[in-house]
């Protein structure tokens, strides 16, 4: 078997590292790939969104199944491309198909599919310029704090929290009418705020059956305490120790199972990762959003949890008997913590050379945004590199974690030196 990853950040890199311990594999690549798959995988420099490429890549190199990472070219398509084609039919795709990707492509989607299959999350409605009224109307009914989503994708930015009425109903104008968001903000959902401690709980599914992942808990804000911009994820914890059993049970009835059925009652065969962004509020689960993919950086945390072939359960979710095949999670605990780039998420240096991560034993080194020249390890991104260790506790992991880090260097390194605290 020869598989191709499609991404190039931490969580491609812990797919291969985890693909590459499968026997049943000959040879993995990664499009486009990082520093670090680069040890276990051959990186082809395409962008993933370039399905010709991707095609050309495929056939060259007897690919039998595509592991697609991030967002867009699921939202894009790439699953259908790959039906429609008659050298590509056969080829396997593990993520879903664009009817079943715009839960992540559409939040107005998202909001009516959870409606329908009586899924808890917050009311909501949706708006455009051209009922830019009854938005400010259905604001007036609601209490701070207001949140504002653009309906498509916005590169994690498209979700406003704001407190004052006032200024929610400015910015709802800014992204209605004059396209703030571009135009992933000509419609908005306006939901209300939902109280609680957010949790991730990831699906993967063959569209009949699934398996339920371990759950991970992000730490979205760049700053310490939680403050600051938002990013794409500057660490993670799994397993989250307030989802307990009792919780778990509830996300799996309330929402899991609606959301595999719910699929299946509308037609969409759905073979891919379904990543449930929850609010657990006093024991009760309610949806925030969907994703299509897995979580990055969640994904370096779960993934080394794993102890199943993960080539085995892309197999069962290939050819629909995910049902036979077995799964186990070790009961260790993960924590990631991402070394960022001085500046991120706003202007930040490419191109510093990375020092000290080659000889870490006590974690593992998952790269992000790096790549390589004249065979120097260089920055190559906002976020770089994702260090995840195991532990019998969360601190005995974050003390192996945060020892790692100490070993490596590069010009204006930083990252959040909190990650789990709140959890002890
Ligand atoms: P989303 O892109 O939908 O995940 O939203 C980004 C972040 O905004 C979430 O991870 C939450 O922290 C926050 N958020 C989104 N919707 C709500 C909501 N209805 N109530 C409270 N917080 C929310
Ligand atoms: N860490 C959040 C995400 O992958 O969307």
């Amino acid at each position: 078997m020869n598989i191709l990853i499609l991404g190039s950040g931490g969580r491609e890199h812990a797919f291969a590292l985890k693909l590459s311990e499968s026997k049943k594999i000959n040879q993995l690549f990664v499009a486009p790939g990082n520093a670090g798959t680069d040890k276990m995988a051959i990186n082809i420099n395409i962008n993933p969104v370039d399905f010709a490429a991707v095609k050309k890549t495929v056939l060259k190199n007897d690919i039998n199944m595509v592991v697609v990472g991030p967002e867009a070219p699921l939202v894009k398509g790439i699953h259908d491309f790959f039906l429609a084609d008659n050298d590509l039919k056969n080829i396997h795709v593990i993520g879903p198909k664009k009817d079943g990707a715009i839960l992540e492509g559409s939040k107005d989607f998202s909001k009516q599919f959870m409606e329908k299959h009586n899924i808890p999350t917050a009311k909501y409605q949706s708006f455009t310029k051209d009922n830019l009224e009854s938005g400010f109307k259905f604001l007036d009914t609601l209490s701070a704090p207001y949140v504002l989503k653009a309906d498509g994708l916005a590169a994690g930015k498209g979700v406003l929290i704001l407190n004052d009425l006032k200024e929610a109903k400015i910015e709802l104008e800014e992204m209605v009418s004059n396209q703030k968001f571009g135009e992933a903000s000509s419609t908005v959902v306006i939901e209300e705020f939902l109280k609680g401690i957010e949790l991730s709980v990831f699906v993967l599914t063959d569209g009949i059956s699934y398996k339920i992942l371990p759950s991970a808990k992000d730490y979205k804000r760049i700053g310490e305490g939680d403050t600051g911009l938002n990013t794409g994820g500057m660490g993670a914890v799994s397993p989250v120790p307030f989802a307990d059993k009792a919780f778990l049970d509830k996300v799996e009835e309330l929402v899991v199972k609606p959301t595999v059925i719910g699929l299946q009652k509308d037609g969409i065969d759905y073979r891919g990762f379904i990543f449930i962004g929850l609010m657990n509020d006093n024991g009760n689960p309610s949806v925030v959003e969907y994703n299509v993919r897995m979580g990055d950086p969640e994904t370096e945390a779960v993934l080394p949890r794993i102890k199943s072939d993960l080539y085995d359960l892309f197999e069962g979710v290939a050819k629909q008997n995910l049902h036979e095949k077995s799964f186990s999670v070790t009961s260790k605990i993960a924590t990631t913590v991402m070394l960022v780039s001085g500046g991120y998420p706003e202007a930040y240096e490419k191109g510093e050379e990375i020092s000290g991560f080659e000889n870490i034993k006590e974690s593992i080194v998952f790269h992000a945004g790096t790549n390589i020249k004249d065979n120097k390890v260089l920055t190559n991104g906002g976020r770089v590199m994702a260090i995840t260790s195991l532990g019998d506790s969360i601190e005995e992991a974050l003390e192996n974690t945060y020892c790692s880090i100490e070993k490596i260097k590069f010009e204006k390194m930083n990252y959040r030196k909190d990650i789990g605290l709140d959890l002890l």
